[in-house]
C-alpha cells in the first residue's frame, strides 16, 4: 500500500490525553478512491480499554451531579468548533470514506445542529410526579417523584458512512444525559472521529468523560462489548455484527441501528416523474451506502415500463467518479464491498433479470445499475447491497407489494408513491417497518424524528428525544406525607 504524502499517525484519546498505544501497533486507513493510505490510527490494547473505562466511571460520578446548563456550555462550544472546522473535517471525511466534499460539509453542519438541538431538548425535558390516590386503596399521602438519571458509561460504536453524524448522535445525548462515553469508531471513519473528538477536547470537556478507542474490531470489539464496566451500548453498523454484539453483550440496555432493504412501492396512480426523482436520490446518493437507501422498487406492472424508462433517464444523468468532484456515484468503501455488490448483479443476471443500465465496474467503483424483472428467487431481491444497484420487482397488486415488502428480514423504512392518500395510509398500516414515507424517499432526517429499525434492522429507538430517554433510566422517589 502506498501512503499519501503528509499522512499522519493519529493518537487515541483517554482521560483527557492524546496518546500512542503501548502496543506499538497502528492500522493504516486506506482511502476508497485514492487507493492509498491517508493516515494511521492506534491499535490499542485491552489494558488501555480498561483504563479508559475506569477513568470514565470516575469522571461520570461528578458529571452526573453537574447542572444541565453546565453540560450545555461544553456541548454548544463543541458544536461551534465543528462548524469552525467544517472544511478541514469535510476533507478528512472525503478522503477517508470517499463521501462527496459538499455532502461531507453538510454532514458536519448537520451534526452541529444535532448537538444544539440535543442540548435544547435535554434542557426542556422534565420528570413527573404522581399522587398515590389514583390507584385503588392508594392515598394522597404518597407522592412519587419520577426523574431520569444517567446510566453510567455508554459504549458508542459508529459506522463508516456517517463518521461524524452517527457518532455525535450517540455522544451528544449520552453526555447531555450525564453519562461518560467510550467511543469506538469504524476503522474507516476513525480519523474523522478523531477530528470530532479534537473539537470536543478543545471545548474543554472535563477529562475522562469521553475516550476515543481505536483498534481492530477483532482485538478490542468483543472485549469492549463484554466489558463489565459498560452500562449501555449504542451501535450502528451491519446486521451481522449487531446480532453478534447482542448475543455477547452483558445484560445491559442496547440500541441497535442495523441494515435495511427499504422498498419503494409505486402504485399505478403515482406521479411517476416525481416518484422516479425520489427513488433515484434515495437509491443512489453516496453510491447507496446509506442504511436508509431505497434498495428495491416494487412497482405495479401497469406502470412499470414507464417508470423504468424514467428511472433509466435519471440514472444516465448521475455523475460518476470522484468525491472531490462531488460525484453522486463514488468508489465503494473497499474492494470486498464492491465484490459483494457485483456478485448480487451476476446472480440476478444468471437467473434471468434484465440489466437496463450499468453493470460496469472499475476496481471498487460500481457504475449505477438498474436491474429489471427481478424475481423472488434472486438474492438481490432480499440482500442489502450497500452499493449503487437498484432491483425492480413488478407486482400485480398492492397486496403483492406489501407481501414482498414484509417478507424481508429487514424493517427499517419504506416509501409508498400514490396520489390516493387513503391507499397510502392503508399500505402504511400494513407495512412492517419503523417508518413509512408517503411520496418521498426513505431517509433518517430530520434528526429529531424517532428513528426505528424493526426485525433485522435494529432494536430500540433513536432520534434526539428518544436517544436522551434510552441513555437514562427512570428513578422514583416516594414521599410519604404525614398528616
Ligand atoms: O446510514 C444510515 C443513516 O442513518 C442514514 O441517514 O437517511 O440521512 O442518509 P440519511
Amino acid at each position: 500500500m502506498t501512503t499519501e504524502p503528509n499522512a499522519i499517525t493519529y493518537k487515541f484519546y483517554i482521560n483527557g490525553e492524546w496518546r500512542e498505544s503501548k502496543s506499538g501497533q497502528t492500522i493504516e486507513i486506506q482511502s476508497p478512491y485514492l487507493r492509498n493510505s491517508v493516515g494511521k490510527i492506534q491499535a490499542i490494547t485491552h489494558d488501555e480499554v480498561d483504563e479508559a473505562i475506569h477513568s470514565a466511571h470516575l469522571s461520570q460520578k461528578k458529571w452526573a451531579y453537574s447542572s444541565l446548563q453546565e453540560r450545555a456550555t461544553y456541548l454548544y462550544k463543541w458544536a461551534d468548533n465543528l462548524v469552525e472546522k467544517q472544511d478541514e473535517i469535510a476533507k478528512i471525511i472525503m478522503q477517508e470514506v470517499g463521501k462527496g466534499y459538499q455532502d461531507a460539509k453538510k454532514e458536519v453542519v448537520r451534526t452541529a445542529d444535532f448537538i444544539r438541538y440535543t442540548v435544547e431538548e435535554a434542557l426542556h425535558m422534565h420528570g413527573e410526579s404522581m399522587m398515590g390516590d389514583s390507584f385503588p386503596g392508594g392515598s394522597k399521602s404518597k407522592l412519587a417523584i419520577v426523574s431520569r438519571v444517567p446510566l453510567g458509561v455508554i459504549l458508542a460504536i459508529s459506522p463508516f458512512n456517517y463518521p461524524i453524524n452517527l457518532a455525535a448522535s450517540k455522544v451528544a445525548p449520552a453526555l447531555m444525559a450525564g453519562n461518560a462515553v467510550i467511543f469506538k469508531p469504524a476503522t474507516n471513519g476513525a480519523i474523522s472521529g478523531t477530528k470530532m473528538i479534537e473539537a470536543l477536547d478543545q471545548a474543554g470537556l472535563p477529562k475522562g468523560l469521553i475516550s476515543l478507542v481505536t483498534g481492530r474490531g477483532s482485538v478490542i470489539g468483543d472485549y469492549l462489548v463484554e466489558h463489565k464496566g459498560i452500562n449501555m451500548i449504542s451501535f450502528t453498523g451491519g446486521t451481522k455484527t449487531g446480532m453478534n454484539l447482542a448475543q455477547k453483550a452483558a445484560k445491559i440496555p442496547l440500541v441497535l441501528e442495523l441494515g435495511g432493504k427499504d422498498p419503494a412501492i409505486v402504485r399505478e396512480d403515482a406521479d411517476l416523474l416525481e416518484a422516479a426523482k425520489h427513488i433515484i436520490s434515495g437509491a443512489f446518493s453516496y453510491s447507496g451506502q446509506r442504511c436508509t437507501a431505497i434498495k428495491r422498487v416494487l412497482v405495479h406492472e401497469s406502470v412499470a415500463d414507464t417508470l423504468v424508462s424514467l428511472l433509466k433517464a435519471e440514472v444516465e444523468k448521475l455523475s460518476v467518479g470522484s468525491p472531490e468532484k462531488d460525484s453522486v456515484i463514488v468508489p465503494l468503501i473497499d474492494d470486498v464491498s464492491a465484490d459483494y455488490v457485483q456478485g448480487l448483479v451476476n446472480d440476478a443476471v444468471e437467473k434471468g433479470a434484465t440489466v437496463i443500465v450499468g453493470n460496469k465496474r472499475e476496481h471498487n467503483l460500481i457504475y449505477p445499475t438498474l436491474i429489471d424483472h427481478v424475481t423472488r428467487e434472486m438474492t438481490v431481491a432480499w440482500e442489502e447491497p450497500f452499493g449503487p444497484i437498484l432491483p425492480i420487482i413488478r407486482v400485480s397488486s398492492d397486496q403483492e407489494a406489501i407481501d414482498i415488502a414484509n417478507e424481508s428480514e429487514f424493517g427499517l423504512q419504506a416509501s409508498v408513491f400514490t396520489s390516493d392518500i387513503n391507499k397510502a395510509l392503508t399500505i402504511a398500516n400494513l407495512i412492517d417497518t419503523g417508518t413509512i414515507q408517503i411520496n418521498s424517499r426513505t431517509e433518517r432526517g430530520p434528526d429529531h424524528f424517532p428513528f426505528i429499525g424493526v426485525k433485522g434492522s435494529g432494536m430500540g429507538v433513536q432520534g434526539i428525544h428518544k436517544s436522551l430517554e434510552s441513555m437514562t433510566r427512570e428513578k422514583v422517589t416516594v414521599l410519604n406525607i404525614k398528616d
